[in-house]
């Protein structure tokens, strides 16, 4: 919501906190047993801090990820790393336009960098070169520029 002298008005209180309870409960309805999980993501999530998750294949990990971001507005990246996962795949590919005036870009629209929320699935199975990009951005939130 905008006012008329165009200064961002903040969400009142009552209704995020409504959200969050109708989301809470919703999540915990969907999931056995998986309260603590929840409680976990939605900390997170106001926190604006990452959470992993580490568990037993099956477990319900992808299932509770997938739910809260698909109550999450703003802009989602998601990707199921493997070994075979590029750096491309994650942070755009190298602008070619850019190259030819000699300068090293990377298309970054849809990818990790742009993302309001991000949910990296088998996060552990990316390559070392994702790894170490991923380092940066995650603890430093600093955009990856190599
Ligand atoms: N606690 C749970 N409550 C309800 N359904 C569950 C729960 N745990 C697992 N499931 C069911 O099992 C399916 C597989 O779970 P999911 O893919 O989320 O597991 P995972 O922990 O991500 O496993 P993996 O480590 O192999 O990726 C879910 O789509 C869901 O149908
Ligand atoms: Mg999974």
């Amino acid at each position: 919501m905008v006012s008329s002298r165009s200064v961002p008005v903040p969400p009142h209180p009552d209704g995020v906190r409504a959200k969050f309870a109708s989301a809470r409960a919703e999540l915990s309805a969907a999931l056995i047993e998986r309260e603590d999980e929840v409680d976990l993501v939605l900390t997170a999530l106001v926190a604006g801090e990452h959470a992993l998750l580490v568990g037993p294949p099956g477990c319900g990990k992808s299932l509770l990820l997938d739910s809260v971001l698909a109550r999450t507005g703003g802009s989602k990246f998601a990707l199921l790393l493997t070994k075979f996962t590029t750096l491309e795949e994650v942070t755009g590919p190298v602008s070619l336009r850019a190259l030819k005036e000699d300068r090293y870009v990377r298309v970054t629209a849809g990818k990790l960098p742009e993302a309001d929320f991000a949910f990296l699935d088998e996060v552990f199975k990316g390559s070392s070169a994702i790894l170490n990009c991923l380092l940066k951005v995650l603890n430093e939130r600093a955009p990856f520029h190599g």
